[in-house]
């Protein structure tokens, strides 16, 4: 009965002069052609965005990503005579970009859910939960014939456990559908998480000299072009993913998604301890560094960077002492300590002292 009715819908739509035909000069496979034709006049900037997009360009379309295997929980069954689902997850990016799944795959970014899974909020009250940790670190997306289960949907956090297994949602930083290299590059696009309380890294940047000049120097680099080396460019000041994700060499093949390959210290903690493969971490990133300073900045800036948080360890441990059983006080004390370190780290000198204030604050 219920393939009768779809087959019937389907020859209603089929017929000439009533479906609405798609007429931009874009070519894609025939299932997507179907999509677009009825899709088009529902969502008209969502399709126009795709339209920029170097994936209308090269015949990835609706179908390409919205494809569902029909065992999957996310997958709405029968739809127009299609099994498509509304979740588009890090392991369908993997069919056609298979390196940048692996490097994301390893990155702390796709296991900050495991990070919150536990936190009180969860329990107390799964509404607020969604409605903020989640939104960052991602959740755990469950579905039931191609229905998101209530209040999980929409979640663009950058942890997100899929239907499928896989971890994260490469949509946090690209988006949906206009895929724009230029936004994934911007440091407003990793600010939307990491500021505030969680960690403060997008204002230790913008008020560093680095990030106080970027806005006045990028206008001559044009951010949306593919396999860009910023050494090349004529570029003077980095954002976060020059130094963070971007490559240093010609052939482009030290550029990451893991964010983590270059850092020395974990800093987001009370006491930071040195990461595995320290050394070689520190290495990468200088050599982001030495692309545009001389030996004695760059050399000279982390000697005085591991003494700052190797100071801030030791104040921020004895300030924890101190608070003791004091749960506020000792909330208090980390968020100080990180706000402190990632100051140090990215050169905002008022985070550094903001934090030190943090933690003296907390004391009592
Ligand atoms: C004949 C019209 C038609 C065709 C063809 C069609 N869709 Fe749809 N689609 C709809 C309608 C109507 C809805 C909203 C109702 C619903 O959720 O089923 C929808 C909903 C969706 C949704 C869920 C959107 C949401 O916010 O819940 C996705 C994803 C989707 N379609 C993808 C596709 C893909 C991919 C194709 C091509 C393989 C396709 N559709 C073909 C009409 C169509
Ligand atoms: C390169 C892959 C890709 C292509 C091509 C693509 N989408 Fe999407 N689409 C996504 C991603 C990613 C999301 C976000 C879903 C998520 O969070 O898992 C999404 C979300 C959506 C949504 C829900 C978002 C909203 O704002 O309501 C709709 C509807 C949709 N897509 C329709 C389409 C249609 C129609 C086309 C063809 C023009 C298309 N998509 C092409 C990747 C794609
Ligand atoms: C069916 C294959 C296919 C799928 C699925 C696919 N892509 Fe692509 N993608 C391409 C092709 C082809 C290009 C253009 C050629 C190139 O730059 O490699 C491209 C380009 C890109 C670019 C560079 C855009 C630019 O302006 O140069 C990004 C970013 C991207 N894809 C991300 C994604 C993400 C994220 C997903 C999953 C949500 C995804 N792609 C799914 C094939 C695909
Ligand atoms: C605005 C986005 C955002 C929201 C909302 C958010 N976080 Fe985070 N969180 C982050 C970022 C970014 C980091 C990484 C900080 C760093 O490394 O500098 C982080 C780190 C953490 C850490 C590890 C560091 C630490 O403080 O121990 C924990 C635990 C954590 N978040 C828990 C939570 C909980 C619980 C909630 C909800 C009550 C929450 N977060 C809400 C973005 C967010
Ligand atoms: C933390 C933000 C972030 C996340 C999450 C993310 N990307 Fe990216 N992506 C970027 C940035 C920034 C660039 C530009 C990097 C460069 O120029 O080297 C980029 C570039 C790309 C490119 C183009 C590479 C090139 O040089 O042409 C592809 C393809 C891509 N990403 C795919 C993915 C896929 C697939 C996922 C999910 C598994 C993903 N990205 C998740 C930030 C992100
Ligand atoms: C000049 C290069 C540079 C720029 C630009 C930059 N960072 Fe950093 N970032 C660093 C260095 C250096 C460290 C500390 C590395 C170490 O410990 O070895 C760091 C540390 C971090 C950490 C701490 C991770 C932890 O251990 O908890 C986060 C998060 C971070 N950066 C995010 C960002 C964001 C977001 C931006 C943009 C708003 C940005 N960075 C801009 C160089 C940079
Ligand atoms: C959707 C939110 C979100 C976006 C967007 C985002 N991040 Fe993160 N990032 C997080 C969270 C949450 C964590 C903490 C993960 C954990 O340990 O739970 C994190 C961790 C990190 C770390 C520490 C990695 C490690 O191995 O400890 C760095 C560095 C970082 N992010 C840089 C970036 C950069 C650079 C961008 C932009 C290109 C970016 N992030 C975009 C949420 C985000
Ligand atoms: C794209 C080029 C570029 C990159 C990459 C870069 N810097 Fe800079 N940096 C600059 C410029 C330009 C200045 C400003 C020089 C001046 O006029 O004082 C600067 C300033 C500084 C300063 C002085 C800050 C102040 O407040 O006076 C330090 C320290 C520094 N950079 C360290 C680093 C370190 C460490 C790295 C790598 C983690 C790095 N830079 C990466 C271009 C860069």
């Amino acid at each position: 009965m219920r393939s009768l009715l779809i087959t019937i819908v389907l020859c209603i739509f089929s017929l000439p002069g009533f479906a609405q035909s798609y007429t931009a000069n874009v070519v894609t496979s025939e299932e997507s052609a179907r999509c677009l034709n009825c899709h088009y006049e529902r969502q008209k900037k969502l399709v126009e965005s795709w339209e920029n997009s170097s994936h209308a360009r090269n015949d990835v379309g609706c179908y390409e990503c919205h494809k569902a295997d029909p065992f999957d929980p996310a997958a709405k069954k029968g739809h127009f005579g299609f099994n498509v689902q509304l979740p588009v997850t890090p392991l369908r990016c993997a069919e056609c970009h298979p390196r940048e799944y692996t490097s994301f795959a390893s990155s702390s970014h796709a296991l900050a859910y495991e990070t919150i899974r536990n936190a009180d909020l969860a329990s107390v009250s799964p509404v607020l939960f969604e409605s903020s940790c989640a939104l960052c670190h991602g959740n755990e997306l469950k579905m039931f014939n191609g229905k998101p289960e209530p209040h999980k949907w929409p979640n663009h956090g950058i942890g997100r456990i899929n239907t499928d297994g896989s971890r994260g949602n490469c949509a946090a930083c690209h988006g949906h559908h206009d895929y724009s290299l230029a936004n994934a590059r911007s440091a407003e696009t990793c600010g939307r998480c990491h500021y505030g309380k969680t960690g403060p890294a997008y204002e230790a940047w913008k008020f560093s000299k680095h990030g106080n000049n970027w806005n006045l120097e990028r206008v001559d680099t044009d951010f949306n072009r593919t396999g860009l080396v910023p050494s090349e460019q004529h570029l003077n000041f980095p954002d976060c993913y020059v130094c963070h994700l971007a490559p240093t060499n010609k052939d482009a093949m030290d550029s990451t998604h893991n964010p983590g390959e270059r850092l020395s210290w974990k800093l987001a903690t009370v006491r930071s301890t040195f990461r595995e493969n320290w050394g070689q971490n520190r290495l990468k990133m200088q050599a982001v560094c030495r692309s545009c300073h001389g030996n004695s900045q760059v050399d000279l800036f982390y000697r005085r960077y591991d003494a700052a948080v190797m100071q801030i360890n030791k104040i921020a441990v004895a300030a924890a002492e101190k608070a003791g059983a004091s749960k506020k006080a000792a909330e208090g004390v980390k968020a100080g300590a990180i706000t402190a370190k990632l100051g140090a780290a990215m050169m905002g000198p008022l985070q550094v002292r903001d934090g030190l204030d943090l933690i003296d604050n907390s004391k009592d």
